[in-house]
């Protein structure tokens, strides 16, 4: 599903990413863990196509995207919510579940139905629907967010930090939400976490960034035993 191959990422001069190899494949979730500023956003600008490589390869179901601008990779279905969320603050939720496909020039009546799925998915969505996406909390702007990606059809999902800033009541709520739908639109999920815990309960495999390398590959299962380690990685 997606390849990336010794992959070099930076800004100007500056190396963040120092070639990293990775595979994910179709229907698998995987975490990627790192400290602040360790790359994590990087790396998934550069899949989703906000970041030229300095070197190395993406690839995106068999084809390398190196120089496929974001736009036509959004509509081959690779979907990135950023860590910022970039929702329309002054429209309403419903609008901005428009928004999410309408320049794939679906017909109007279907976008309405592909709401009506957003909304039955997400009931808290319903409730607030015709309300600015500014007055709500942060777990209900990153659940739009959400919705509002899935109004894409992606195949390839990429979450950066869903968790930050959300009371641990709402990341329960919303990552018990998430792992359904992912699991019934069978997607495969790339998600950046600096919660361990949060980003290995909801991933099969793991990868641990540190000084622009992976430093760990393992399943949740084998990164669990390992939290210390992982932990003096994030904080160094
Ligand atoms: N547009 C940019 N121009 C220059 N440097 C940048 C830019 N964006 C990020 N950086 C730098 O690149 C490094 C990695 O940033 P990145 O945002 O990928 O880290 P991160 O792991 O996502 O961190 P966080 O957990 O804080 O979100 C940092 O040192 C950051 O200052
Ligand atoms: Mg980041």
């Amino acid at each position: 599903m997606l390849v990336l191959e010794d992959l070099y990422l930076g800004y100007g001069p500056v190396d963040v990413i120092k070639g990293i190899s990775l595979e994910v494949t179709p229907g698998e979730v995987v975490c990627i863990l790192g400290g602040n500023g360790s790359g994590k956003s990087t790396i998934l600008k550069a899949v989703a196509g906000f970041l030229t490589p300095q070197s190395g390869e993406v690839r995106y179901e068999g084809r390398v995207v190196n120089d496929v601008p974001a736009h036509r990779r959004w509509h081959e279905g690779l979907v990135y919510i950023p860590q910022d969320r970039r929702l329309f603050g002054r429209k309403t939720v419903y609008e901005n579940l428009e928004l999410g496909c309408l320049s794939r020039g679906e017909p109007r009546a279907q976008v309405k139905g592909r709401i009506e799925e957003m909304l039955e998915h997400f009931p808290v969505l319903r409730e607030k629907s015709r309300l600015k996406a500014l007055t709500l909390s942060g777990g209900e702007q990153q659940t739009l967010a959400l919705a509002r990606a899935l109004m894409g059809s992606p195949r390839l999902i990429l979450l950066d930090e869903p968790s930050a800033g959300l009371a641990p009541v709402w990341i329960e709520r919303l990552f018990e939400v998430m792992q359904r739908v992912i699991a019934e639109l069978a997607l495969t999920v790339i998600i950046v976490e600096q919660n361990i815990h949060v980003g290995l309960d909801f991933a099969e495999r793991g990868f641990v960034i540190q000084n622009g390398v992976i430093a760990l590959e393992e399943s949740s299962a084998t990164l669990r035993g390992s939290e210390d380690l992982i932990r003096s990685y994030l904080g160094g």
